[in-house]
């Protein structure tokens, strides 16, 4: 633990007094330790001499595992007062060898100082250090996304969500509610909302990959939906925890389940069944909701009534991403509302449905939401955004422009779908990887942003898009450590980020969430590794995000007989297995990392190329063959374009065979080349064809993830052996992802 004497920072409280990093996440605005602790008793009796304020403080402590009961001054080891001069959410905490003092700027301060007694005291196994905190948090809004569309939970299971997400002193639950996936809110007055739109087919595929149900007559098994009376419940039990609920109901896209409900609800042009979908949707994700009908706006507003009535929260999420328009380009209805309201295009049609439904919100005394989208076509600054693609820069540029305020929850850093660590050892998700580190080092603002700009941003928050779970341990697994992280973010203040001084409390915090059965990822011990060659052998290197562990590794065929500590790169010259861990005071505490290293002609050369999109052209003659995932730091890829790359062997070399690595996954735009020329030269200049292949149909756009060889063999003398691979375009009709540009990924390039 850092420890910083006080006098240095001229603020000396008396000789023994230490500015240290508590135990504490989110870590505490400033906190001092002195001489002498406190014993935490068994049954403490707490005096409020606010009354009612008394009462909630048992129940706080009683939430955070304090069992406390309401006592007189005199008997109380801890007394809790309220000074509004403080604030909101600003509390002090004083702990003295008998008795503890919480004062606090309103009722959530009081939640939050007994939170953060609860973590000191879990840490001190019951005993306290002397102290003096003084904590508030940097932003107003903390908050936590649930899409509970993609994976429906029980009430239970939110309630666990929220009882963590209270102990981090989150004060925001966005619930994700509809979708085209599901609808999750009983609405009275639409009952196959829930009766129908609730349940979708059962694939057994991973999600992008599932395919529509093509009738009504498929049986929906798949789903569930939250009563009105459970809704009502969890915001209740999220209330009691100082965390309001945001209920997003999407428009005019994500729409599927509403319409696979109310098929009306959709442009009349549609003709074909429309059911929820339980992939991504294909073409249909362009049948959206009709902008050109009253009777969508009639039942948006008869929606939005109820759901109002439900969730007591200030403002409410009006989705608004993502609507691909092709229906309103051909729906007469649209076209006519464009030309009546003189919109100058689909997009303004848009911004004229959330303008109106802004406007309802507005006049209901509430306050709308959106993704980035909800203000294209019509910039409404009264509209919070969030900011979710990229890095939030689309929100950024709009706040400038037009004075919206908005929450920061950028895909790369808060998405908590993706991998959080080396991909080899974490369920198959999507997209690239945020580990706890990285999610710990989020910084939401700029250095250029200015004053203006600074007081837009309301705050951040951790979004769990759930595609790949099926259960909320796998909700859990994607979301913990990693919430715990932004937790911190969100309330530390700037400039405080210290990665090396969060791991004690994180792990005096994962305890927490061992006692309330959560599951939490361990992906912060495994290992990444890197492997390239210098022309001649290959350099191995592996690192882990955590600074405390060592890195163990051993070469040979047996796993850690004779390991050595890692501590730069690991030559190799032939083939060989190396196997490496991270490991702590003897003990392993991440999975082994497995590197079959193989050689051949091409192993260790380098290549030549300008077109990888993803940087990574060094893997193709790494000697290490990439998985099965495209995003695993060991394809090389190419996005909607020929690949061309060539390996140098250095010397002109007898060529008898030539095969080269592929990825096939259509369900998420990757597929073969459609076909393959292969040259030699012996000088890098004048090249000579020696092979094409033309790669069979089937084969390129194959739906689940496939690794191919494919085989280009020819006979020739040669030093350079270039590629060049034609993309096949688009993924046909018919599949998940019709329509869609794809990628090619390659590696490895074997020659011998
Ligand atoms: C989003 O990820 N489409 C908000
Ligand atoms: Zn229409």
């Amino acid at each position: 633990m850092k420890k910083l004497l006080l006098a240095a920072t001229g603020l000396l409280l008396n000789a023994a007094a230490f500015a240290v990093r508590p135990c504490v996440i989110p870590e505490p605005v400033a906190y001092t330790v002195s001489e002498g602790s406190f014993i935490m008793p068994e049954r403490p009796g707490v005096n409020s001499p606010v009354g009612a304020t008394a009462k909630g403080a048992v129940r706080y402590f009683e939430n955070a595992g304090i069992r406390a009961a309401k006592t007189s001054a005199p008997k109380a080891s801890i007394t809790v007062t309220t000074d509004k001069s403080l604030g909101a959410e600003h509390y002090t905490l004083d702990v003295t060898p008998d008795k503890i003092v919480i004062t606090a700027g309103d009722d959530a301060a009081i939640m939050y100082a007994v939170n953060t007694l609860a973590q000191l005291l879990r840490n001190g196994n019951g005993k306290i250090d002397v102290c003096h905190i003084d904590d508030y948090p940097r932003f107003a809004y903390r908050g936590m996304m649930l899409d509970v569309v993609r994976c429906y939970i029980e009430p239970a299971e939110i309630k666990r969500f929220i009882d963590v997400a209270a102990s981090l002193k989150l004060n925001n639950l966005h619930l994700h509610l509809t979708d085209d996936n599901g609808w999750r809110l009983q609405i009275k007055k639409y009952p196959k909302l829930t009766e129908v739109g609730a349940w979708r087919v059962a694939r057994p595929d991973l999600f992008p990959g599932r395919l529509n149900a093509r009738s009504a007559e498929e049986e929906t098994t798949e789903g569930g939906f939250y009563t009105q009376a459970e809704m009502r419940d969890i915001v209740h039990y999220a209330a009691e925890r100082n965390i309001n609920v945001i209920p997003e109901i999407e428009m005019p896209a994500h729409s599927a389940a509403a319409i696979a409900s109310y098929p009306e609800l959709a442009c009349p042009v549609v003709d074909k069944f429309v059911g929820v979908f339980p992939g991504i949707g294909g073409k249909d994700a362009s049948i959206i909701l009709c902008a050109g009908q009253e009777k969508t706006f009639q039942f948006i507003q008869d929606v939005l009534d109820e759901v109002m009535d439900i969730f007591p929260s200030p403002t409410i999420h009006l989705g608004g991403d993502e609507a691909n328009k092709a229906m309103w380009e051909k729906c007469p209805l649209c076209n006519q509302r464009i030309e009546d309201e003189h919109l100058s295009d689909h997009e303004a049609l848009q911004g004229y449905l959330m303008d109106r439904i802004n406007r309802y919100v507005r006049s209901k005394g509430r306050t709308a939401m959106g993704w980035d989208e909800v203000t294209y076509g019509k910039p409404k600054e009264d509209i919070i955004v969030y900011g979710w693609q990229g890095d939030g820069g689309v929100a950024v540029r709009d706040s400038k422009a037009t004075g919206h305020k908005f929450i920061m929850t950028p895909a790369r850093s808060t998405y908590l779908i993706r991998y959080q660590g080396p991909q080899w050892f974490e369920p198959w998700t999507y997209f690239g990887n945020i580990t706890l580190r990285d999610a710990y080092m989020f910084e939401p603002t700029g250095k250029d942003w200015d004053d203006a700009l600074r007081s837009n941003l309301l705050g951040i928050q951790g979004s769990l898009w759930s595609e790949f779970c099926k259960t909320p341990a796998d909700m859990q697994y994607q979301v913990f450590p990693r919430m715990l992280a932004l937790a911190d973010v969100a309330w530390r203040p700037e400039g405080r980020a210290d990665w090396e001084a969060f791991l004690p409390a994180l792990d005096s915090f994962t305890g927490h969430l061992d006692d309330k059965g959560v599951v939490f990822a361990k992906s912060m011990y495994n290992l990444d590794h890197v492997v390239k060659g210098n022309g001649k052998e290959l350099l191995a290197k592996a690192s882990c995000i955590r600074p405390d562990v060592e890195v163990r590794y051993s070469l040979g065929d047996s796993l850690f007989n004779d390991y050595k500590l890692l501590t730069d790169s690991v030559r190799i010259e032939k083939p060989a297995t190396l196997y490496a861990a991270t490991f702590k005071d003897g003990k392993q505490l991440g999975r082994t990392l497995t590197l079959n290293l193989d050689f051949n002609k091409a192993t260790a050369k380098p290549v030549i190329t300008n077109s990888c999109r993803n940087g990574l052209a060094y893997a193709l003659t790494n000697g290490l063959r990439a998985s099965d995932r495209n995003s695993d730091f060991e394809w090389a890829g190419w996005y909607n374009d020929t690949a061309e790359f060539t390996v140098d062997l250095g010397e002109t070399q007898q060529i008898k065979s030539v095969k080269l690595g592929t990825l096939v996954h259509s369900d998420i735009c990757i597929a073969a080349p459609r076909q393959i020329h292969v040259y030699t030269s012996d000088n890098g200049k004048a090249f000579t064809l020696r092979r094409i292949v033309d790669v069979p149909e089937d084969l390129i756009y194959h739906c689940k993830a496939r690794v191919v060889d494919i085989d280009c063999d020819f006979e020739a003398d040669g030093r350079y052996v270039k590629f060049v691979a034609i993309n096949p375009g688009c993924v046909p009709d018919g599949l998940a992802r019709e329509g869609t540009p794809t990628w090619m990924y390659f590696d490895e390039i074997n020659i011998n």
